[in-house]
């Protein structure tokens, strides 16, 4: 690969929770050492129960929250050393749910036109104008430019979002759960548009959701978070067709059983989610892995190259499997 557009190295994010007045504060690490590059135009989906450091990832990459230990580098440049207002420009969110970062007073143009005022670029009326025309763009014609986000249903309202976040000709888009909130219809139209959008803008996005099918659909390369660690990275045709970690495949299997609206349904492993301030010794996963064995409790696998990606399982690896002795 060429110098990838975004270069995520060790990257973790510690967060320090007070436990009330007895207690010592107690340490979670919500994003723990993730390595991952997204080369320029591609599609990276991250899936993962809730909880698993997904947001937390994509809060990193866009700036909006400081990591711990590690690096991002952008175009091979530590996004710390980009200004705040350039890394804005070059990079941009869009989240679950516009309502909250939409103004309920300022009409919709004016909401998209906001960015090009705070970057100072063009006069009032030039800027209107590129606002209505990415509004346009985005499939909300120039009738809807002076609606309020209320007059909207969800679907519109996200894609005055995507127009506002398009507007300064980004070329990294962390999308965090965009079309979650919204109806079944409503959420291929949306993904159908971002995948043009990624098209006509030569755009890359960081694509994080909990549902498995969507990022099927939009990604090119999918990364699967348990417990702010990435368990694997493989082609999306790969890990769907052949995933080789033990929780990807209780992930892939969790689709067949959808609980509408719960996040990820129950994935039928045993015990539920770790307290993620007391993680489990060695591999992360073993309380909950249906084909943990004794050294699994006791030493932390290492992503290895698996199925034209990487994966982080004992099993998978040659040199543990063969020396039988561990796996008894
Ligand atoms: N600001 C915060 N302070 C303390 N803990 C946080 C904060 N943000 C997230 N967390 C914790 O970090 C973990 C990962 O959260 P998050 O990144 O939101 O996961 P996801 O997006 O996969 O649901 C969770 O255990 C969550 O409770
Ligand atoms: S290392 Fe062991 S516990 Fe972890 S996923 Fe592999 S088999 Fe399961
Ligand atoms: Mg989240």
């Amino acid at each position: 690969m060429s110098i990838p557009i975004l270069s995520i190295r060790g990257v973790t994010k510690r967060f320090t929770l007070a436990q009330g007045l007895f207690r010592s504060p107690a340490t979670l690490n919500a994003v723990n050492g993730i390595d991952l590059d997204i080369a320029e135009g591609e599609i990276v989906g991250i899936v993962g129960e809730s909880g698993c450091g997904k947001s937390t990832l994509g809060r990193i990459v866009t700036g909006l929250m400081r990591l711990s230990e590690g690096a991002v580098r952008f175009r091979g440049q530590d996004i710390t050393a980009i200004e705040r207002r350039e890394l804005a420009r070059l990079v941009q969110p869009i989240f679950q749910d516009p309502y909250s970062s939409l103004n309920p007073r300022r009409s919709i143009a004016a909401t998209v036109a906001e960015p090009l005022e705070i970057h100072g670029i063009g006069d009032r009326s030039e800027r209107m104008d590129k606002a209505v025309a990415m509004l346009d763009r985005v499939g909300l014609p120039s009738r809807f430019a002076s609606n309020v986000p209320s007059q909207l249903s969800g679907g519109q309202r996200q894609r005055v979002a995507i127009a506002r976040a398009l507007i300064l000709n980004p070329q990294l888009i962390v999308c965090d759960e965009p079309t979650s909130a919204l109806d079944v219809s409503v959420q291929s139209q949306i993904l159908n548009l971002l995948m043009e959008l990624r098209r006509d803008f030569r755009l890359t996005y960081l694509f994080i959701s909990h549902n498995l099918a969507v990022v099927e659909h939009i990604a090119d390369r999918v990364g699967v978070m348990y417990l702010g660690r990435m368990v694997e990275v493989a082609p999306s045709a790969n890990l769907f067709a052949k995933p080789q970690h033990p929780y990807t495949r209780a992930l892939l299997h969790s689709v067949l059983s959808p609980e509408p609206g719960a996040g990820v349904p129950d994935i039928g492993l045993k015990g539920g989610f770790p307290d993620p301030t007391n993680p489990p010794s060695g591999c992360v996963f073993h309380p909950r892995c249906p084909i943990a064995v004794h050294e699994c409790a006791k030493r932390d696998p290492a992503l290895m190259p698996a199925n034209g990606g990487v994966a982080a399982c004992h099993l998978i690896d040659p040199d543990f499997l063969e020396a039988p002795a561990r796996v008894a």
